[in-house]
């Protein structure tokens, strides 16, 4: 096995790498996603924000300011944005994305599309999203983290998947999890604007990272255990197009499943 790779295995359909560790993770996700910019030019990528794909995104800069790929046809929507919350907030995904990204690929800022955390109509900007990833043809490639309760995107475990772009009034257990984010608790917004199930699960192409002992149960329960919107991950086991990175702490549980089929 050569690269970034320890291992390559199928979990359910499910194609799944473990690396050794967070940065071998972060290099082996941004080739793909860079691979996937060179080989389509005008594709549409799906980012996520959070503390999982930051490596990922350092890699892919160093990558542009080294190889110099073209980032100027390239598109991108992001999986959800804090509601309320203002562009400038270093917290807000905006910021997030611009401080760890897009400023320094030189993408042409019409061709970016996060929620709108300052919006007054949040069932328009809901609307307006979910049009956009419409009339923009869907995801080529969309990059998933996990939540520990196994939300991906802010779709928290709820008891129907929920299709579209919507507001989404967000578990304690995500608020306690993102506070580290944030000065203290209390700051962390209770609500985002999440792309739904439906706008994730219609990506062409899916990518998953997960680094860490805390996401070893949960993405062990969302590669092998049933399928339900309790661990809305889950349904990535019906995509046809999944790729999952882990490192090597979060591949425990997995590795100790006697169902997965390791691949040469
Ligand atoms: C962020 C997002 C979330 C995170 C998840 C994991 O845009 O959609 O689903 O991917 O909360 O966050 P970290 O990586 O901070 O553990």
């Amino acid at each position: 096995m050569k690269g970034h790779t320890k291992m390559r295995l199928k979990a359910n359909g499910i194609t799944v790498y473990v690396t050794k560790s967070y940065e071998e993770m972060s290099k082996k996700a941004a080739g793909i996603v860079m691979a996937q910019v060179i080989i389509k030019p005008d594709s549409i990528l799906g980012f996520a924000t959070g503390g999982t794909p930051i490596g990922m995104y350092k890699e892919m800069v160093r990558i542009y300011q080294n190889d110099g790929v073209d980032f100027s046809q390239i598109k991108t929507f992001n999986l959800d944005e804090y509601f309320p919350i203002k562009r400038d907030n270093q917290q807000s995904y905006a910021y997030y994305m611009d401080h760890n990204l897009f400023k320094h690929i030189h993408i042409p800022s019409n061709n970016i599309h996060i929620p709108d955390g300052e919006s007054c109509d949040v069932a328009l900007e809901c609307e307006t999203y979910n049009e956009q990833l419409y009339q923009n043809g869907g995801i080529d490639l969309q990059v998933l983290g996990i939540g520990n309760n196994g939300h991906i995107g802010f779709n928290e475990p709820d008891v129907c998947f929920e299709a579209r772009t919507h507001l989404v009034q967000l578990d304690q257990e995500t608020i306690e999890a993102n506070a580290r984010f944030f000065a203290s608790e209390e700051e962390v917004p209770r609500q985002a604007i999440s792309m739904g199930i439906g706008n994730i699960m219609h990506s062409r192409k899916i990518l998953m990272l997960v680094s860490g002992k805390s996401k070893a149960n949960i993405i062990s329960k969302t590669l092998f255990g049933s399928i339900s919107p309790t661990l809305p991950a889950s349904i990535l086991q019906l995509h046809n197009d999944v790729t999952v990175i882990l490192d090597e702490e979060a591949a425990e549980e997995v590795l100790g499943n006697p169902e997965y089929t390791r691949l040469l």
